[in-house]
C-alpha cells in the first residue's frame, strides 16, 4: 500500500447559486460573506491549514471576483499602508499569499463530477482533496486534515460523513456504511435518494480525499440524478472496485449554500468572533428574552 502526501485540493466554484438569487445575479455565491470573510475564504483556509499547497479552482462565467479576492490589490494595499492601517493591511496581504491557486474554467455546468474531472491533468497521478465551499466546517482540527489522516492509515479514498434526518436524505449523497464505527468501510453511495431508497441517514458532507483512479471512473460516468454527471456515481464504482472509507468527522458543520444554513452559520461564527461575540451574545439574549421583539420578526402564522 503506497501512501502519498496530499498536496493538491480541488475546489469547484462554478455553480450558479440560484438559491441566493437575486444577490447572486451579479456576484458569485462563494463571495457572500459570513461576517467579514467570503465563504470561499474559509474553504481555502481549511485546505491551507491542512498542509495543502496547491489549490485548483474549477470556475465558470461570472466568477472573476474570486480571482481578484485571492490576488494582490496594489492600490488598496498602498492606500492602507499610507493610512497606517497595519492590521488590516496584513490581513489583506495574507489572503493573496495563502496558497498557489490555479484556475480552470468549466465551460458547461454538467455537474459536480464533470467539474472535478476538469482537474485531471493538473492533479496528475496523486491523491488529492476536494472541498465544496458551501459546506462550512468549524473545528479544532480542519475536517480535510482529519480525512487525510484516515487516508494515511488506510491508503483509500475517504468521504466526510454526518447524520441527517430521514426527511433530508433526498438533498444529499447518502452512504451505505459497512459498520457503524467512526471510521468505516463504505458498501456504496447513492445520490439524492428518496426516503425509502436511502440505505442510511449518513450523508456525504462536501469533503473528499480521492485516489487519482476516481478520474477513470468519472470519465465513464454518464449523466445521473438531475441529468448531471454525479461524483457520487463514480464513487459508487470506486467503492466496489478499490474500496472507499467514510469518516464521521469532528466539527460543527453548516450548509451555507442554503438560506437557513447561511443564517445559522452567521450566528455561530458571530458567537465565536473575537471582537463581536460579547455584544452579539447580549443582543441575542435580548431578542430571545424580549418576546414582543421576537414576535415582531415572525409571521402571523408562526406567532400563533
Ligand atoms: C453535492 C453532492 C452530494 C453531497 C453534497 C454535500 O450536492 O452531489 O453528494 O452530499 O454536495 O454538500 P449539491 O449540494 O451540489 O446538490
Amino acid at each position: 500500500m503506497e501512501i502519498r502526501k496530499i498536496r493538491k485540493a480541488v475546489i469547484p466554484v462554478a455553480g450558479f447559486g440560484t438559491r441566493f438569487l437575486p444577490a447572486t445575479k451579479s456576484m458569485p455565491k462563494e463571495m457572500l460573506p459570513i461576517i467579514d470573510r467570503p465563504i470561499i475564504h474559509y474553504a481555502v483556509e481549511e485546505a491551507v491549514r491542512s498542509g495543502i499547497t496547491e489549490i485548483i479552482f474549477i470556475t465558470g462565467r461570472g466568477k472573476r471576483a474570486l480571482e481578484d479576492y485571492f490576488d494582490h490589490s496594489f492600490e488598496l494595499e498602498h492606500r492602507l499602508e499610507k493610512a497606517g492601517k497595519k492590521e488590516i493591511l496584513k490581513q489583506i496581504k495574507d489572503i493573496s499569499d495563502m496558497a498557489e491557486i490555479v484556475y480552470i474554467r468549466q465551460k458547461e455546468a454538467l455537474g459536480l463530477g464533470h467539474a472535478v474531472l476538469r482537474a485531471k491533468d493538473l492533479v496528475g497521478d496523486e491523491p488529492f482533496a476536494v472541498l465544496l465551499p458551501d459546506d462550512l466546517i468549524n473545528g479544532e482540527k480542519p475536517c480535510i486534515k482529519q480525512l487525510m489522516e484516515v487516508y494515511g492509515k488506510t491508503g483509500k479514498s475517504v468521504l466526510a460523513a454526518e447524520e441527517t434526518s430521514p426527511n433530508k436524505v433526498s438533498a444529499y449523497g447518502i452512504i451505505d456504511p459497512a459498520t457503524d464505527e467512526h471510521t468505516f468501510k463504505i458498501n456504496g453511495v447513492i445520490e439524492k435518494p428518496s426516503k425509502e431508497e436511502a440505505p442510511s441517514n449518513l450523508y456525504i458532507v462536501g469533503r473528499y480525499i480521492f485516489d487519482p483512479k476516481i478520474f477513470e471512473y468519472l470519465e465513464e460516468t454518464k449523466p445521473g440524478k438531475g441529468g448531471e454527471i454525479q461524483v457520487t456515481d463514480a464513487i459508487q464504482k470506486l467503492a466496489k472496485n478499490e474500496g472507499v472509507m467514510g469518516y464521521k468527522f469532528e466539527g460543527e458543520h453548516h450548509d451555507a449554500g442554503d438560506k437557513l444554513g447561511f443564517l445559522k452559520a452567521t450566528v455561530s461564527y458571530g458567537l465565536k468572533h473575537k471582537k463581536l461575540s460579547g455584544e452579539f451574545k447580549n443582543y441575542l439574549k435580548e431578542v430571545i428574552l424580549d418576546k414582543p421583539a421576537l414576535q415582531a420578526g415572525m409571521t402571523e402564522k408562526e406567532n400563533k
